[in-house]
């Protein structure tokens, strides 16, 4: 396993049983660190305590032309609280969440505080499991129905984070989301601020950095991964990424629309913890996910979104979900690079 990958190797056999309730939380932050993020910025960082994790946005990793206001990048914090959280469930710990517990500080987005042991169930043992096997799939999916009742399950756990999944089977409502999207993808392109952004986080395959995102996790073989970069930061591809999408969209049995009543962050750090829940549980049936955020990200494209799906609130995250081939693990940091020092 590469250097850059070998997180993923993270062996639950090592959960340090008879150590500190200190070394139990930082063998959870090896769990965190596999959350999904926007670009694989990885824009998180902990401050261990006795018996306590705090979890920080690294805003020194925002995307500033894609996600302006850091709305992605709290969303993927959320992600990372998400992992946690399942994680200490399944070795046992119970952990309480407050979040933004120091007034005036958004930097400071949740404290997690261990306050006892709790038995595992079974329950608690697919979501685990499902960690190390999650990976965004942009490749195509098979054509498979996804049974109405686990796509119930996605909606139970958006409405137990207080906020909605809007699943869209509807032919026509999908249409009109892929032309969105196509729109989103042109418009991505003739930006040149965001092609420059983009291209600073797509690395070729044989890369050994640990974070953003290597040629393969878009399909590119080890060769034309070299000239993704320049691809991506100098050429128009809007036109040939609005067709890549169009048939994945189309190739997909589901799109599902991340929606929240309210569009603060502590609504981004929900939308965090329910994509993550839902991915979990997506990945420990077979099921797989990539994103379509662009009518989401271009401002002008936002509204003409919430009236094709008739919400009232705020769209987040847009997701084609399906059953496909496995794909390879991205890079992550090194636990030791995202604890702050002192602590
Ligand atoms: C909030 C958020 C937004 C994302 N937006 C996109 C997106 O618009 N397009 C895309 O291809 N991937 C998107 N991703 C996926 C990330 O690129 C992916 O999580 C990251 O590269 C790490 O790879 P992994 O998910 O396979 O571990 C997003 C992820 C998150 C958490």
């Amino acid at each position: 396993m590469k250097n850059n990958l070998i997180a993923w190797d993270i062996a639950e056999t090592d959960f340090p049983s008879q150590g500190s309730i200190k070394d139990k939380l930082k063998f959870l932050i090896g769990y965190a660190i596999l959350a999904p993020s926007g670009h694989n910025t990885q824009p998180w960082l902990f401050k261990l305590s006795e018996y306590s994790i705090r979890i920080f946005a690294d805003r020194t990793r925002a995307l500033p032309v894609i996600d302006p206001d850091d709305r992605e990048l709290i969303i993927s914090c959320g992600a990372a609280l998400c992992n946690i959280l399942v994680s200490s469930k399944y070795f046992g710990m119970n952990l309480d969440v407050k979040y933004f517990p120091v007034d005036g500080d958004m930097d400071l987005l949740a404290e997690l505080s261990y306050t006892g042991e709790t038995e595992r169930t079974e329950l608690d043992e697919k979501p685990f499991g499902a960690i190390v096997k999650r990976h965004t799939n942009r490749l195509p999916f098979a054509e498979q129905e996804i049974d109405g009742l686990i796509l119930q399950k996605f909606e139970t756990i958006a409405s137990e984070e207080k906020v909605t999944l809007k699943v869209v089977y509807n032919e026509e409502i999908k249409e009109e989301i892929i032309k969105l999207i196509e729109k989103g993808d042109r418009l991505q392109a003739q930006n040149k601020s965001f092609c420059r952004e983009l291209a600073q986080w797509v690395h070729p395959n044989r890369s050994n950095t640990s974070d953003g995102i290597p040629g393969y996790a878009f399909g590119m073989g080890d060769l034309i991964s070299y000239t993704g970069p320049f691809f991506i930061g100098n050429l128009d591809w809007g036109n040939i990424q609005a067709g890549r999408d169009r048939n994945l969209v189309v190739g997909s049995p589901v799109l599902g629309v991340f929606e929240s009543n309210d569009d603060k962050p502590e609504d981004w750090i929900a939308v965090g913890v329910a994509l993550e829940r839902l991915l979990l549980t997506a990945a420990s049936e077979g099921i797989a996910a990539s994103y379509l955020n662009q009518p989401v990200e271009v401002p002008e494209l936002k509204e003409q979104l919430k009236n094709i799906l008739k919400i009232n609130g705020y769209p987040q995250l847009i997701m084609r979900l399906g059953y496909g081939k496995e794909v390879k693990p991205t890079p992550r940091r090194n636990i030791e690079d995202v604890i702050l020092k002192d602590s």
